[in-house]
């Protein structure tokens, strides 16, 4: 999808199932790696970053068949330590083949990361931690040449901040490696806990993971297994603002309300009716939002995948709100773009400023990247006229059936070639 076209000021009302988190599924397609034979993934979404990751793992020798919202992946008993340019560039989550590579074959050569254009995203804390397990690494004509001849070795490892690729990639590297690999102030996040949780179906011994402390004891080796992947959070909360941006009302089912609970939280002090069950919720918004302050953390803070979302619905608050990004240098091009529609919004530094407006207007904008362009179709479903949010295809990076979810709920959107 090139360009997807949205009028609006049609308060949205009605229901959406969310599928399993992009977050998550990326990751278990490299966990399968780690043991041969046929594994089967459920509750998986159908968008671009699955299909590049599939490609990711073809390339080393695994076959990916598809059929509804499962994946079956075969993977070979002597993979291809490799992922080329041409998919690492278009998707960073592939450097996580790193860890489960040198896990599985002792060797990895990964070319360096691409991905959404958020500033610098180094990947210092996996090298460090997977170095203190005895890998070495150089780089070769752009590509990371890692080794562990003699296999990976458990270690005592704290991270400096809590990254969750580098959490996922060590613990990823520890499930196969001689001894006990301790992750301290490791990342919380519920798709790191999912992770673990089919790691440990495959026959691994990983404790703690969803706490700041992981302990992975290595075995020698995994057997293939089936996982249900854990609900998309950021799809639940995409589409539980777009009800709200409108003044509408959305039920969100088939997710986890308690994986949002911050996000919740500033939804309702920003005036929202938000109502939650164990697996639905639903979230009413106000004519005018209240201003809130919020500022982006590690989970279980607020997500920073979820602020530039939570930023176009308060771009039409009564009042001002300051957001403060903590996760990213640089997340802030989509302010400019929300600017084009009439929003008054600053960025210094890591701090937001946003005046709320009456009215936004449509307008064309470029949406810069999956959450950006999310965002971006948020404003136009409340902006008076037409919205063209072009560069959608990052949109199909991040949510399966994007245009008619928002169309059942009676958005008037449309893709435009
Ligand atoms: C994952 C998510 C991404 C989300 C992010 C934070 C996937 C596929 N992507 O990305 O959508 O926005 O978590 O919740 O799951 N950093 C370093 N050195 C490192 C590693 C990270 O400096 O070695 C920095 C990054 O540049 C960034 C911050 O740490 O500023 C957080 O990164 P991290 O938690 O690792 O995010 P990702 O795993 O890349």
């Amino acid at each position: 999808m090139n360009s997807l076209v949205v009028t609006g000021g049609v308060p949205l009302d009605g229901t959406v199932q969310v599928l399993g988190a992009k977050n998550a599924v990326l990751k278990h397609m490299v966990a399968a790696l780690l043991a041969p034979g046929t594994h089967r993934i459920t509750n998986v979404p159908r968008i671009l970053d699955v299909e590049i990751m599939g490609k990711v793992l073809e390339h080393v020798g695994a076959t990916c068949a598809f059929d509804g919202d499962s994946i079956e992946i075969d993977v070979p008993i002597d993979p291809n330590p490799e992922a080329p340019l041409e998919l690492v560039r278009q998707m960073r989550a592939s450097i996580l083949v790193l860890g489960a590579l040198l896990a599985r074959c002792g060797e990895a050569r990964v070319a360096l990361p691409g991905g959404d254009d958020f500033g610098s995203r180094p990947i210092d804390m996996h090298l460090d931690g997977l170095r203190d397990m005895g890998a070495t690494f150089e780089l070769s004509h752009g590509v990371l040449v890692g080794s562990a001849p003699d296999g990976l070795r458990g270690a005592d490892i704290y991270l400096e901040f809590p990254s969750v690729g580098a959490t996922e990639n060590l613990l990823l590297a520890g499930v196969l490696a001689h001894g006990v690999t301790n992750i301290g102030n490791a990342a919380r996040e519920p798709e790191i806990a999912d992770l673990a949780a089919y790691l440990n179906q495959m026959g691994a011994k990983v404790e703690g993971a969803g706490t700041s402390t992981i302990t992975v004891r290595g075995v020698s080796g995994l057997t293939a297994a089936d996982h249900r992947t854990v609900p998309d959070r950021l799809e639940a909360g995409t589409y539980a603002l777009a009800g709200a941006i409108t003044g509408g009302r959305v039920r969100v089912e088939h997710c986890r309300p308690e994986h949002l609970r911050m996000e919740l939280q500033k939804m309702a002090a920003a005036g929202c009716q938000v109502e939650v069950g164990e697996s639905w919720l639903e979230v009413t918004g106000p004519d005018r939002p209240v201003p809130v302050d919020f500022a982006t953390l590690p989970y279980p803070g607020f997500h920073t995948d979820m602020h530039p979302q939570m930023v176009a619905f308060l771009s039409v608050a009564e009042g001002t709100s300051i957001m403060t990004e903590n996760i990213y240098a640089a997340r802030f091009r989509y302010i400019g773009e929300l600017s084009r529609m009439g929003a008054d919004i600053t960025a210094d530094g890591q701090h937001v400023v946003v005046r709320g407006v009456p009215t936004l207007s449509g307008a064309e904008v470029d949406g810069c990247d999956i959450r950006a362009g999310a965002a971006l179709v948020l404003a136009g479903l409340r902006a008076r006229g037409s919205t063209r949010v072009t560069e959608a295809h990052h949109i199909a990076r991040g949510y399966s059936g994007f245009v008619p979810k928002l169309q059942s709920l009676g958005a008037q959107i449309d893709i435009d070639a």
